[in-house]
């Protein structure tokens, strides 16, 4: 063999035996399916693994958080070679994260963050800001309310990192407006559902006395919207709404002049959890937080954007 050839062909084995000891089997620990935000983003986690010729074992916790440590505890079990988790509530991970990493297996967080006394416990955090989304939020109501006015708010799972980041955010900026109060705050726990449910009550106890609702995300602020239109209002009118994630039904309920903002929580982020365990099992040091990018969009850009959004 020409000394070139046998360059080429030394090269192409060193590829392809990085790729064959990069794809493996991964674990992945998704919360349930709250909300169509959620799907769309089980299923982009699982087409980037299919791309990338890895076989991910998927693990719906339905809603419950001793479901996902099972479910970790499953994949160390089976020897994975890598385990990527979204996590259910901030809190309670630290033993269960200690047994990965005794077992030496690289685990990143998806789309939401955890409280640890150790941050060498994950690889990396792939996540939304959420303070600055709670705080978008707020700027854009106060702008809207020309910073007088009432407001209910619809929270997210109680324990979440978005729904303590969202309403930290979103309380830091209401300071700012001593004529802006939240006459009620509850939590919806991120599914239509019950934001509608929550939304009602809020509407018995307080009537006409609401001028805004701020709901932590879109699936709530669609089921809100459905109770004030039982209740004889328009929602987007006599109420203002502005939520958070920037679904595709958002724009549409936007469009129907039925939602007046939301501001984008990215949920395609599998291209990035794949590649970031790609190089976390190729032990290379990730950033702690690789953090999304994400955009407010009030209902006058509903109509020119509602064609982009993939979600
Ligand atoms: O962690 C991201 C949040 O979780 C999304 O805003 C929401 O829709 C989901 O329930």
């Amino acid at each position: 063999m020409n000394p070139r050839k046998a360059l080429i062909s030394a090269a192409g084995l060193c590829l392809s035996l990085s790729v064959a000891a990069i794809a493996g089997t991964i674990g992945f620990s998704q919360i349930g399916f709250e909300s169509t935000w959620r799907t769309a983003e089980t299923e982009s986690i699982k087409s980037a693994a299919v791309d990338r010729g890895i076989k991910l074992l998927f693990s719906d916790a339905q809603g419950k958080q001793e479901n996902q440590i099972k479910a970790i505890r499953s994949f160390v079990a089976q020897k994975v070679d890598g385990i990527i988790l979204a996590p259910i509530v901030e809190t309670g991970w630290e033993p269960v994260l200690r047994e990965v990493r005794k077992a030496r297996i690289p685990l990143v967080l998806v789309d939401r963050g955890i409280r640890v006394s150790d941050p060498s416990l994950y690889a990396t955090l792939i996540a939304s800001d959420f303070v600055f989304e709670g705080r978008e939020a707020a700027k854009w109501l106060a702008k809207k309310m020309s910073g007088r006015g009432t407001i209910v708010e619809l929270q997210g799972i109680p324990g979440a990192a978005p729904a303590i980041d969202r309403k930290k955010g979103f309380e830091e900026v209401l300071k700012k407006y001593p004529r802006m109060s939240v006459l009620r705050s509850q939590t919806g726990n991120f599914n239509r559902t019950d934001g509608k449910q929550v939304m009602e009550a809020f509407l018995k106890a307080e009537g006409r006395n609401i001028n805004a609702l701020f709901a932590h995300n879109d699936a709530m602020a669609l089921g809100a919207i459905s109770a004030i239109e039982e209740a004889g209002m328009k929602p987007g009118t006599d109420i203002i709404i502005v939520s958070i994630d920037g679904m595709k039904e958002a724009f549409e309920a936007m469009v129907a002049g039925r939602l007046n903002c939301t501001v984008e929580c990215n949920p395609l982020l599998g291209p990035l959890v794949i590649g970031a365990m790609e190089k976390a099992i190729a032990g290379e040091k990730l950033p702690k937080w690789i953090k999304q990018v994400d955009g407010v969009f009030p209902k006058e850009s509903a109509a020119s954007m509602i064609g982009t959004r993939k979600y």
